[in-house]
């Protein structure tokens, strides 16, 4: 991995459009949440593993390839725990934090030797503590504003021990118009669920419609939520990330950088 290249460029915070439009952030955070609650078994059995299989190595490039073996890893919005399984496995104590019970729960069967627990990311305090800390599949896209994605980059900066990496993936735009659409299946232990994923340019905003159907033998009634996500530009995070202070910041493609197929324009990036 080349050495830190590029310093943060300069600006000010804007501020972008809440989502759902118009929802307060707690408030969106809860029903993101409450949504997770009901998706999070089948979500750790499906995209879970297979998102975290194939970034794997990239993360594993990016973060760990200066964190001693043994030290310790913060895993930011741990969702059910297949990262801290993987880097525990690796000889590095991980702690996960998530704001969804139903994720800490499964992260604790997932991994069993790491530690976890329910805590908002955008307030969460460590100081100094961490020689590595990541936040993986997109999951800083669930910050409704640029405000909050910068009270999360502050508490990771403070978290960070001196001279340690903070890596995450983000989809940038690209991403979003080319593979936000269709329609999904998946089958699991008798249990269906469909994810239909759209993207609106005009307020950035990605939603994930998401139904689950009853078990096949014993009939529940079917569920049906939604889960946002929020579009950012490269050059917004970059803005919060250099007024929390980072001061390296590079980004590599998923696809043409870091080789994980089908992944063009989402975007790792590696801050110090
Ligand atoms: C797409 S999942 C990714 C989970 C995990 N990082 C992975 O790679 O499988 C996003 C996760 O972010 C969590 N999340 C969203 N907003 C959060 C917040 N403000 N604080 C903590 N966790 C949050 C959700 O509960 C969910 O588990």
């Amino acid at each position: 991995m080349p050495p830190f290249a590029d310093p943060t460029r300069g600006g000010t915070i804007s501020s972008v459009q809440p989502m759902p439009i118009g929802m307060q952030a707690d408030k969106y955070l809860t029903q993101c949440a409450a949504s997770y609650e009901a998706f999070a078994f089948l979500y750790s059995r499906t995209m879970a593993e297979d998102f975290c299989r194939r970034a794997l190595a990239g993360y594993r490039e990016l973060l760990l390839y200066d964190a001693p073996a043994g030290s310790m890893i913060l895993d930011v919005c741990c969702g059910s725990g297949q990262w801290a399984r993987e880097f525990t496995q690796l000889g590095y104590q991980v702690t996960g934090l998530d704001a969804s019970p139903a994720m800490i729960r499964l992260a604790r069967e997932t991994a069993p030797n790491a530690r976890f627990l329910v805590a908002d990311a955008r307030h969460f305090h460590f100081v100094k503590a961490f020689s590595g800390i990541f936040s993986a599949f997109n999951s800083l896209a669930h910050a409704s504003s640029t405000e909050d994605l910068l009270l999360i980059f502050r508490n990771v900066r403070q978290a960070l021990a001196r001279d340690a990496t903070f890596a995450f993936d983000l989809s940038m735009e690209e991403a979003y118009v080319s593979r936000w659409r269709g329609r999904f299946l998946f089958q699991v232990d008798g249990l269906t669920f469909t994810l239909e994923p759209t993207y609106d340019r005009t307020s950035r905003i990605a939603q994930n419609q998401i139904s689950i159907a009853g078990l096949v033998d014993e009939p529940a009634p079917a569920t049906a939520f939604r889960i946002y996500q929020h579009c950012y530009s490269e050059d917004e995070i970059r803005n919060a990330l250099r007024l929390a202070e980072f001061r390296q910041v590079e980004s590599f493609d998923a696809e043409d950088d870091l080789g994980i197929a089908g992944e063009r324009g989402r975007r790792f990036f590696r801050c110090r």
